[in-house]
């Protein structure tokens, strides 16, 4: 068995020794040119002239251009139109690109942007929730609205109530590569691009509008990203498209990178929001009615805005069976840079908001928050079974009957679509789904139990008692995240597979590499379906030539599409192998055995590369196609109704802080977790995806915080000011251990997908600084997010004073 085994990343060696080759590192052709944006130092205005001749004068500096310049389409949006590369007649935010300045040298063409003379006719900006709120400054036409129950009865009927408002910050994704592309023209006016890109087909796509291409005539190409966490799905566009256009005019390879700075204050970020709620809840933390009103920053330009703000709905319950809920969705327009995906893709920020109601409520009635939270859980779906309720069966699929429109083809959550579902039997999601498989309930006994939760509760209680100074607070928090594109069709993936005459295996697939590890889970899928050693398969950059109209990697659903579509592909070629050594031995293909790198047929064994050599010689063809689409989804987004996902991903965490009330500064002490992802492809790669992600969603919790000025500045644009967490702020004592238990869904051998579900595990340590903080007085703490040492200290404030 190749699947299962703690292999190491396929590039680790090239990772650690400098070798591993990004973007910016392909050694580029004699007389490349170099690309750099000049940008708007307003955040809304009209565009008036530009003065540009101080650029064009200066050294190096090959062309100048602005929008009038762009042969072809001028968007990089990747939803509606509403994003163009260049600036036309008004400007939106500040870092936007004006004009576009190709040099000799990186440094030439950066240096030359800042000497542009821009006038702008300034105006007020938008730039706050409320501002947008005020001037009903918006995307679609209202806030979105979805309703299970009748939440406002609920609430006034219950016994007991709370209300509140929390502010969730953003986050930079501050991928260590940032964004880059390089595009050399080719013969006949066609263009290769390498992009640092989640989403090569969406590169390709836009390229071609750019350039009045079909998408034939532009290949790319993407080896690996040195990270992209969300934040290179659709932010890439604006580099490719600009080498591809400076390359066509000028006839020479060109590039663009962004120095950090620039990285951080021109792309999108994590939406920041403002959570308002209302809970009505019974004497044991029953949440009987909750109403939530979701409050998204946007910024300029709509992006994948409404997706992501529909998964921030669509995680309001996390893991709670809620039987009357509403919830108000407002995605608002503001000068700031355009929010776009980040892990977790809004599905956080719903999250934690429920997460805030039941710390909340266990505050106002003096309980554990564990306690409210188990009371609240869904019911496990082995539970089920053995009472003899509810059968949850395996999710095998259900028949076919989705039919979509398809408007949209690059962004991962868009038109309605025409849906029948068949309504959910037993406990259901807001929206309607069938939650059958559930499991948080045992998830939670184990994890708790093997950290001692009870115990240590006791002990942080008797430290908080005894110390004045130093207050200590733990939490236990699930999570359950939904697994599948929101916009159906983007659920699926190609693969093309190549055995060569030595018996050596070439994989192509959709999927990118940013990290994850995607290429070495995808080359074990491999080897395991033609039984061979790992280092037979080499998993090659990801090509839009090779495999044609791929989604975005994203929705943490790399493995589950591309793996079952690189299986197939494999076994199909294996197939033909068997039919052919089974014609030769009389026997069935069936009979003919692939496994240790050799091919048993009919009591003979042969090496796999013999095998090969036989299939070659009696013309059997040894390259294959591989395709997969998930089943059973159907989704109407406009109603909130239907089946989303194909599956739910669980995980549990135990956090353990210490705060200085006197400074506001704390330390993670200690941090258990117990995460789902079935069964494994490779644990260690899924141990690391579990670790950074729980370090990331706590940064995003915690330390790492954007700010904006009056007028729309990003003030905190470098890791001077802006905080990640740093090695020395992971958990002291860091416990990671994978739940036994395979994924009732039939997915590549059973696994979950990980990429994005560990994020969210960061909560736990927002909600142990909020019982640290509680621990100072009788008020509730309302810590907002992210919970830097200055907001904790005037938590600690608040609570002490009233
Ligand atoms: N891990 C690393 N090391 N680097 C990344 O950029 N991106 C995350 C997650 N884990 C990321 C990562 C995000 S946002 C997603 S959606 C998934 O990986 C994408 O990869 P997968 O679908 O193969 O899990
Ligand atoms: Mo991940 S936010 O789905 O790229």
């Amino acid at each position: 068995m190749s699947t299962g085994k703690p292999l190491p990343h396929d590039a680790a060696p090239l990772h650690v020794t400098g070798a591993a080759r990004y973007v910016d590192d392909i050694p580029a052709p004699a007389g490349t040119l170099s690309l750099a944006f000049g940008t708007s130092s307003v955040a809304r205005g009209r565009l008036g002239a530009m003065d540009l001749s101080g650029v064009r004068a200066a050294p190096g500096v090959v062309a100048v251009l602005t929008a009038e310049d762009l042969p072809f389409a001028n968007d990089v949006s990747p939803s509606i139109h509403d994003e163009p590369l260049l600036a036309t007649d008004r400007v939106h935010f500040v870092g936007q690109p004006l004009f576009l300045v190709v040099a000799e040298t990186h440094l030439a063409a950066r240096k030359a942007a800042r000497r542009g003379k821009v006038e702008i006719d300034e105006e007020t900006p938008i730039l706050t929730v409320d501002e947008a709120l005020a001037a009903n400054s918006r995307f679609e036409g209202g806030p979105v609205i979805w309703t299970k129950g009748d939440a406002e009865t609920a609430i006034a009927a219950a016994p007991h109530r709370v209300e509140g408002s929390f502010e969730v910050g953003g986050q930079e994704h501050f991928y260590l590569e940032g964004q880059a592309a390089l595009a050399l023209p080719q013969d006949g006016g066609e263009m290769v691009v390498h992009s640092s890109t989640q989403h090569p087909t969406e590169i390709q796509h836009k390229v071609a509008e750019a350039l009045g291409l079909p998408m034939h005539a532009v290949r790319v190409e993407t080896r690996r990203m040195g990270g992209g966490f969300g934040g290179k799905e659709s932010q890439g566009n604006a580099l490719a498209v600009s080498c591809a256009v400076a390359a066509r005019l000028t006839g020479r390879p060109c590039r663009m990178r962004y120095d950090r700075d620039d990285d951080m204050v021109i792309t999108g970020k994590r939406h920041d929001l403002r959570i308002d709620y209302r809970a009505g809840f019974d004497d044991t933390g029953r949440l009987l009615g909750v109403d939530f009103r979701h409050l998204m920053r946007c910024g300029w330009s709509q992006d994948l805005s409404l997706p992501v703000a529909d998964r921030a709905m669509l995680h309001a319950d996390n893991a709670y069976l809620l039987d009357h809920i509403r919830i108000e969705s407002h995605r608002l327009k503001t000068n700031t840079c355009s929010a776009t995906a980040f892990r977790g893709f809004g599905g956080p920020q719903g999250m934690v908001g429920i997460e805030r109601v039941v710390d909340h409520v266990a505050h106002a009635l003096g309980l554990d928050p564990l306690a409210v939270r188990r009371v609240n859980y869904y019911a496990d779906a082995a539970a089920d079974e053995a009472a003899g309720g509810l059968s949850a069966p395996r999710l095998t699929a259900p028949p076919e009957d989705i039919s979509e429109t398809k408007e949209d083809l690059t962004s991962r959550g868009g038109p309605a679509e025409r849906v029948s579902v068949a309504p959910a039997r037993g406990q259901s999601t807001p929206y309607g789904m069938a939650v059958e498989d559930f499991v948080l309930n045992a998830m939670t006994d184990q994890l708790a139990s093997g950290c001692d939760y009870a115990g240590r509760r006791e002990a942080v209680a008797a430290w908080n008692a005894r110390e004045p100074v130093l207050k200590r607070g733990i939490a236990l928090t699930p999570v359950k995240f939904g697994i599948s594109f929101t916009l159906t069709h983007l659920n699926q993936a190609g693969a093309l597979v190549h055995v060569y005459q030595d018996g050596s295996v070439q994989v192509n697939h959709g999927g990118t590499e940013m990290g994850q590890g995607l290429y070495q889970k995808v080359a074990q899928v491999a080897a395991e379906s033609f039984g061979v050693p790992m280092d037979v398969v080499k998993v090659t950059a990801t090509d839009t030539g090779k495999v044609p109209n791929t989604s975005a990697t994203a929705a943490s659903s790399g493995s589950d599409l591309n793996g079952m579509a690189v299986k197939a592909a494999c076994d199909t070629i294996r197939d033909r192998i068997a039919a052919c050594l089974g014609e030769l031995h009389q026997i069935a293909p069936a009979k003919v055995v692939f496994a240790d790198g050799e091919v048993t047929a009919g009591g003979e064994v042969i090496s796999f590369t013999r095998a090969a050599q036989i299939a070659y010689e009696n013309r059997v063809s040894l390259s294959s196609t591989g395709y997969y689409k998930t089943p059973g989804l159907a989704w109407d987004r406009v109603k909130g109704q239907g089946r989303p996902f194909f599956y739910f991903a669980h995980g549990a965490a135990c956090s353990e802080v210490v705060i200085d009330t006197l400074t506001g500064e704390y330390r993670i002490l200690r941090t258990d977790i117990l995460h789902d992802v079935g069964r494994s492809l490779n644990p260690a790669l899924d141990i690391g995806q579990i670790e950074g992600g729980f370090v990331q969603g706590a940064g995003w919790l915690t330390t790492e915080e954007l700010v904006w000025d009056d007028r729309g500045r990003l003030r905190t644009h470098a890791p001077s000011t802006y905080k990640i967490p740093a090695c020395g702020d992971r958990p002291e004592i860091f416990n990671v251990a994978l739940w036994d238990g395979e994924n009732r869904a039939e997915t590549i051998y059973r696994s979950k997908a990980v990429g994005e579900p560990p994020f969210m595990l960061g909560i736990s340590v927002l909600m142990a600084l909020s019982d640290a903080v509680a621990a100072c007085g009788s008020a509730y703490p309302a810590l907002d997010a992210p919970a830097t040492p200055e907001r904790v200290l005037a938590a600690v404030d608040r609570v002490r004073h009233g």
